[in-house]
């Protein structure tokens, strides 16, 4: 039995999110620059958007590129955006032949024209595509997009246009860069890091979280079954006790 077929498909993660660590360290450890473990890291992306498309897993965001990596040494930055550009370019015709459309959250005016019109074309392109949602997080922190939220609904408060009382969960979902998008089941972070680095803030508050030491250039179709075998083995409460959950829904 291969680890694959040890994956329940009824029991799938809906949405999968991932943040690629290890890209630097993973290149240092070969003696070579930190661009070279970017340009690495992505053949562990196709490798792991096409097994999420060949499972069923229904979305996959991944953190490409945070507010705070804008203070990284100007040249990977370029080098960054450049590799996205590229990356983009090249990848749009294999979106399209998996059914796989592409999506974006994150502060996108921010990034530089030429990245965020390849970015537009490739979503506009793959927009009709139905297997998977791939969603690159990118210029994105979870506290941005908190705040921008907050404002957007103060504003409505104060035209008029909304009431205080008005102001619910729901609404505040709503006014996220995820408001089309289902909170993530699984979370993922690899290269023996354990944190959140303001990614998804609101929307892992369920979210069963699963770290590898694993570089993310080291990261392939396996790591990710793996991961997913050990999301299924796991009780997820929702506050609720075992016991609760084997009787079924409280009266
Ligand atoms: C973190 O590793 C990785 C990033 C900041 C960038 C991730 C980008 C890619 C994998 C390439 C392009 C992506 C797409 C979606 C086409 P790090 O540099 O923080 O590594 P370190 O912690 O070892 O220094």
């Amino acid at each position: 039995m291969t680890l694959k077929d040890k994956i329940d498909l009824d029991k799938l993660p809906n949405h999968i999110a991932i943040i690629m660590d290890g890209n630097g360290r993973w290149a240092k450890e070969k003696g070579k620059n930190r661009i070279f473990g970017h340009s690495n890291g992505v053949q562990s992306v196709r490798e792991v958007s096409e097994a999420c498309a060949e499972l069923g897993v229904k979305c996959l965001t991944l953190y490409a590129f945070s507010t705070e990596n804008w203070n990284r040494p100007k040249l990977e930055v370029t080098a960054l955006m450049e590799l996205l550009v590229q990356t983009i370019r090249k990848e749009t015709k294999t979106l399209m032949k998996n059914d796989i459309r592409l999506k974006a959250i994150g502060n996108l005016s921010s990034l530089p024209p030429r990245c965020y019109n390849e970015l537009m074309e490739s979503i506009e392109i793959t927009k009709d595509n139905k297997r998977l949602d791939l969603v690159l997080a990118l210029s994105y922190s979870g506290r941005d997009e908190l705040l921008q939220a907050c404002k957007k609904i103060a504003t409505e408060v104060q035209n008029g246009q909304l009431k205080t009382e008005e102001i619910t969960e729901d609404l505040i979902q709503k006014n996220l860069y995820t408001h089309d998008i289902p909170d993530p089941e699984l979370l993922i972070r690899t290269s023996g890091e354990h944190r959140v680095s303001n990614f998804l803030l609101w929307q892992i508050a369920y979210a069963e979280f699963y770290f590898t030491e694993k570089y993310w250039p080291e990261f392939r179709k396996e790591d990710l079954y793996e991961s997913i075998i050990n999301f299924q083995n796991r009780e997820r409460r929702f506050g609720k006790t075992s016991e609760q959950l084997s009787v079924g829904p409280s009266k």
